[in-house]
């Protein structure tokens, strides 16, 4: 079977973009592939070096992950930092990553511009540590989006490497994982686009029906329709995918004939595409606060997934200290 690995940034919330996205594509893998998901804290000290709440942001992106149904019985759902045998794979591999490499990272270049007065050694290596994340577990596939690709060209380029140098297959090129047609794109409520973090239009699964009401209640619209059967406007069309996605097929239905017969009220659509939101995520929400307020279940969750992931780690980790050279007297 085949091995794939993401890692989950700790920071933020899941939206409903991530989630009927990304996410759902992990819960479906879980069972057709060895999966290794982890969040990935040590990377997060390359932006946030003083976090105050790193322990919360993590605790918070874990139990959102198990809410929605990331199982730990089948999948290995682990903490990076607790998987120690990653970071001497990283030192290991930073012997052989140049400079000038990790110079020309795109993301590198957008960090070092962002943040000028913290171009940390660790931000440069991103890719490195990246990599031995990767590779550690041997991972054939690596679901990433458009801005993680040039970072897994360059874990496949250091796996390529050693192995070259050792002379030997240890490692498989990982691979990106293509979600293909079962990337369901969810639009945000700004009238065009996609629900984004950055683009500020999300609806979040932990959001309070409160919030939820009043963030739909805002989303863009336009005069109505003024002939009846045409096509919807990119806006209007944006909140019938968001009802096909959270409401029954005939909600959508109806909206979509009113529209079509003029008679259309956006407030009444808008109003019912809350509640149907709300109904969606409050099992989730509840169940994310549940687990959050679970110190044991976390800890027994944690714990377990390390064990595993060391497990696995380990193995590679003494091949590869073999393969370089390193012997016990
Ligand atoms: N860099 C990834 C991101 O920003 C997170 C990440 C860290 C990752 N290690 C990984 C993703 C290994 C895939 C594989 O989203």
């Amino acid at each position: 079977m085949e091995t794939v690995l993401s890692g989950i940034r700790p920071t933020g919330n899941l939206h409903l973009g991530n989630y009927f996205g990304a996410v759902k594509n992990f819960l479906k893998m879980q069972h057709n592939y060895n999966c290794y998901f982890f969040i990935a804290d040590w990377h997060s000290l390359t932006t946030h070096p003083t976090p105050e709440n790193l322990h919360d942001n993590v605790r918070t992106v874990l139990s959102e992950y198990l809410a929605v149904g990331l199982d730990p019985e089948i999948c290995t759902l682990y903490v990076q930092s607790d998987v120690p045998e990653i970071s001497e794979l990283y030192l290991l591999l930073n012997m052989n990553a140049y400079l000038g490499e990790l110079e020309r990272t795109t993301t590198f270049k957008e960090k070092a511009r962002s943040q000028p007065e913290n171009v940390n050694a660790a931000l440069l290596t991103y890719p490195t540590l990246m990599c031995a994340d990767i590779i550690i577990h041997k991972a054939n596939k690596v679901p990433v989006g458009k801005d993680q690709e040039q970072n897994l060209e360059m874990a496949r380029k250091f796996a390529r490497r050693f192995n070259r140098m050792y002379k030997k297959e240890v490692f498989p090129l990982p691979a990106p994982f293509n979600f293909g047609a079962d990337l369901v794109k969810v639009p945000g409520l700004d009238g065009t686009g996609k629900m984004g973090k950055s683009e500020g239009n999300g609806i979040y699964l932990s959001d309070d029906p409160k919030v939820i009401r009043k963030k739909v209640m805002r989303a863009v619209t336009d005069a109505g329709p003024t002939e009846e059967n045409q096509t919807p406007p990119e806006v209007i069309e944006n909140l019938f995918t968001l009802l096909n996605i959270v409401s029954s097929p005939d909600t959508e239905q109806y909206f979509r004939d009113a529209y079509a017969k003029c008679t259309i009220r956006y407030g009444d659509m808008k109003k019912q595409l809350a509640e149907d939101i709300i109904a969606f995520t409050t099992p989730i929400r509840e169940k994310i606060n549940d687990i959050y307020n679970n110190s044991d279940y976390l800890s027994e969750v944690t714990r377990m997934g390390a064990e595993k992931a060391r497990l696995s780690a380990g193995k590679t980790l003494k091949e590869v200290r073999q393969l370089i050279g390193f012997k016990s007297f």
